[in-house]
């Protein structure tokens, strides 16, 4: 088994660079970490020139000699496939392999992530160079892992290379089989799109005002999904080939464009997140009002990779100032700051975090992308800060293997992710509720889970007492049919306005709305509109409860087993229905005609008695976030101070503070950044 996540106890790792650093620092530098607690580090994943410096000439005496020094010093080594740079000769020689705008002009050599998943020379390229690392390396006895390239889909997440419009061809033969099929299903007869040969298509290039059919769009996405996938499966598949016992496949993310859990299943034993919640303090979040749980954003993040791998690690965890030369600016973690983090990663599930990066590279485009050490690597505060998380660490082991604990779910699936990528309508009512129902819970301390409608059963479903699924706007029977069984069995359903108006294709159906979800929630729709920008205060009254509906009011009415709760009170909207209870089986399914504020997901959250549920045991500032993790009969409260004043915690059950040791109860003032694990 491996040593990591295998819920034994939590281990701290590092990102490191031996192609940046002299021979001679090498030694230094690992046994320096072992001292300060980190006993893992990921190395190679922009490297391959130093494996193969040109086409077939292999040579792999330089990780050779590195891998002896890993195996004097006894630290662990994460070692990756290098496929995320490919060499200059590679694509000087075959262009091809390169990533275009969607203009069609090329991404040249000089940043990373250039190339596309479908040209047919990469994949025999990046097939060779998997093959000749795995097999050189996977034997040796300080690895203890691989990971798969290096963020993929990261930089980009959209392909427009000849080479993936040939692999668009194939996809989409496979998918439709007859161009009537696939004319059918992207109503190509609207603005005379017919397609007459194979050979027309294309992924989408530039048109007038940007638009490209939507359905084509869909079919794209679901496409570069599978493009990474299969690209990420390939190379899994190489190594585990010659993959020593005990040891794993992962890789890092988390970016757009891919199913992230469908890749996690087939191909990794787990996933691992970059969590970099400095951003929230980026030059460039400014200039847009800065949202009031800036770094805390980072925990819905966290929700998420927690749904695309229950078991996961922190591959790459913020440790320094960011910074390229040419963007992302933001400043030094103040004291505190890099622990916060840390903890904030451990909070939600995970029980390996590594930082990025150990020594900050003082040439190249991250030169002020800090890690632990500055340049020139004297000892400093956030060395300390990494000392100190290590003895956290120790203290807090036990709770390795604990697992999330959160009885709300929100319901998601990558068609609806898509369409409202691209959907304006669609997308306008899905941020605002997902901002809404995650600031709700997060200053409510209500744990959230994000559960994938489609990577899930009855069983796993029954585990939440409420499931909000925002606007599932496209929706399959299969999904109704889950969701119906999930009310039957005595869950709570709460879907939102927009709710099943399209099929798998992302067409508008002809029935009823909410279509599909129509006889569950027992509603019609027979009007709605988006809420004009001089409508004012468009409101709500639930049984005297009065809140404002947010950019869209679908007016319903009740049918079959509906029972009206709420009506707008203001503009034309005055008197229609704005929320239809109906009850199915031991359970209720709700309709809310608008999407959410964080006023009214409060409100929802209140009325269906799920909000706050640790009440009883701890009352604490909105400014703090907490987590219950839980194993074998224990719990595990975690306490997270995201400002930089004390707060102040009232306890009201006896725990013990676990990086104490001491057994604590009432008021407890948790220091600036501070971070608490009580075992309950
Ligand atoms: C990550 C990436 C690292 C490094 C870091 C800082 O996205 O995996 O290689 O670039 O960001 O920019």
């Amino acid at each position: 088994m491996s040593m990591l996540l295998n819920g034994d106890r939590l281990i701290l790792g590092t990102c490191y660079y031996p192609e940046h650093w002299p021979e001679t620092m090498w030694k230094a530098d690992l046994e320096r970490m072992l001292e300060n607690g980190i006993e893992v580090i990921r190395i190679a994943e922009f490297a391959w020139s130093k494996i193969e410096l040109r086409e077939g000439e292999f040579d792999y005496s330089f990780f050779d000699r590195f891998l002896d020094v890993a195996e004097q010093t006894d630290i662990k080594v994460i070692f990756c496939t290098p496929t995320a740079t490919p060499p200059a000769w590679l694509t000087e020689k075959y262009p091809e392999v390169l990533n275009a705008t969607i203009d069609g002009v090329l991404y040249r050599h000089g940043a990373r992530r250039h190339y596309n998943y479908n040209a047919p020379i990469y994949r025999e390229l990046s097939a060779r160079i998997v093959e000749k690392s795995a097999s050189h390396y996977a034997g040796r006895k300080c690895i203890i892992g691989w990971q798969i390239d290096n963020e993929l889909n990261c930089e980009r997440n959209e392909f427009y290379s000849e080479a993936d419009s040939a692999a668009f061809r194939v996809f989409l033969k496979k998918k439709y089989g007859t161009l009537d099929a696939l004319n059918e299903a992207w109503g190509t007869v609207f603005w005379n799109q017919t397609y007459t040969d194979w050979e027309e298509l294309h992924v989408p290039r530039t048109t007038v005002s940007y638009s490209t059919n939507p359905h084509e769009v869909l079919d794209y996405t679901r496409f570069i999904s599978d493009s990474c996938r299969s690209y990420c499966l390939m190379q899994s598949e190489i190594i585990r080939r010659y993959l020593k016992s005990g040891d794993f496949i992962t890789t890092n993310g988390m970016f757009g464009n891919v199913d992230n859990h469908k890749m996690t299943g087939e191909s990794l034993d787990f996933y691992m997140y970059d969590s970099y919640p400095n951003f929230a303090y980026c030059l460039d979040a400014y200039k847009d009002v800065p949202g009031d749980l800036q770094d805390r954003k980072w925990s819905r993040n966290l929700t998420e990779v927690r749904s695309i791998s229950p078991k996961f690690g922190i591959m790459e965890q913020q440790s320094g100032a960011n910074g390229w030369n040419t963007r992302m600016e933001a400043p030094t973690p103040r004291p505190g700051q890099l622990t916060l983090w840390t903890m904030q990663s451990v909070a939600h599930g995970a029980d390996y975090v590594s930082y990025f990066r150990w020594r900050t590279c003082t040439f190249g485009t991250e030169i002020y992308w800090h890690g632990i050490l500055d340049y020139s690597g004297r000892e400093n505060r956030r060395l300390r800060e990494v000392r100190e998380v290590a003895g956290k660490f120790r203290a807090i082991s036990e709770a390795a293997g604990s697992v999330y604990e959160a009885k709300v779910g929100i319901l998601k699936d990558y068609d609806n992710i898509w369409d409202a990528q691209l959907d304006v309508w669609h997308g306008r009512v899905e941020s605002a509720s997902q901002k809404a129902l995650f600031a709700a819970a997060q200053k409510s301390h209500t744990p959230v889970d994000f559960v994938y409608i489609d990577n899930t059963d009855l069983e796993n479903l029954k585990k939440y007492t409420v499931l909000f699924y925002p606007h599932a706007s496209i929706i399959s029977e299969e999904r109704a049919e889950l969701l119906r069984e999930y009310v039957e069995a005595g869950g709570t359903l709460v879907v939102g306005c927009r709710s099943g108006y399209k099929d798998m294709n992302g067409k508008c159906v002809m029935e009823k709305l909410p279509g599909l979800l129509s006889e569950l929630t027992g509603t019609d729709i027979p009007e709605y509109s988006f809420i004009a920008p001089d409508a004012g205060k468009v409101t709500v009254n639930w049984d005297g409860t009065e809140f404002e509906a947010a950019v869209f009011a679908d007016l319903l009415e009740p049918v079959g087993n509906g029972k009206l709760e709420a009506s707008y009170t203001s503009d034309y909207y005055a008197g229609s229905g704005a929320l239809i209870s109906c009850r199915a089986g031991k359970g209720t399914a709700y309709y809310y005609g608008s999407a959410w504020t964080e006023e009214s997901a409060r409100i929802f959250l209140e009325k269906l008695q799920v909000i706050s549920p640790y009440e009883g045991i701890i009352e604490l500032p909105e400014t703090c976030e907490i987590a219950v993790r839980r194993k074998e009969g224990a719990a595990y409260l975690f306490v997270l101070n995201y400002k930089k004043t004390p707060a102040e915690l009232t306890l009201r059950t006896e725990g013990t503070d676990l990086y104490t040791g001491s057994r604590v109860s009432g008021k407890v003032t948790l220091d600036g950044y501070g971070t608490m694990v009580i075992k309950l």
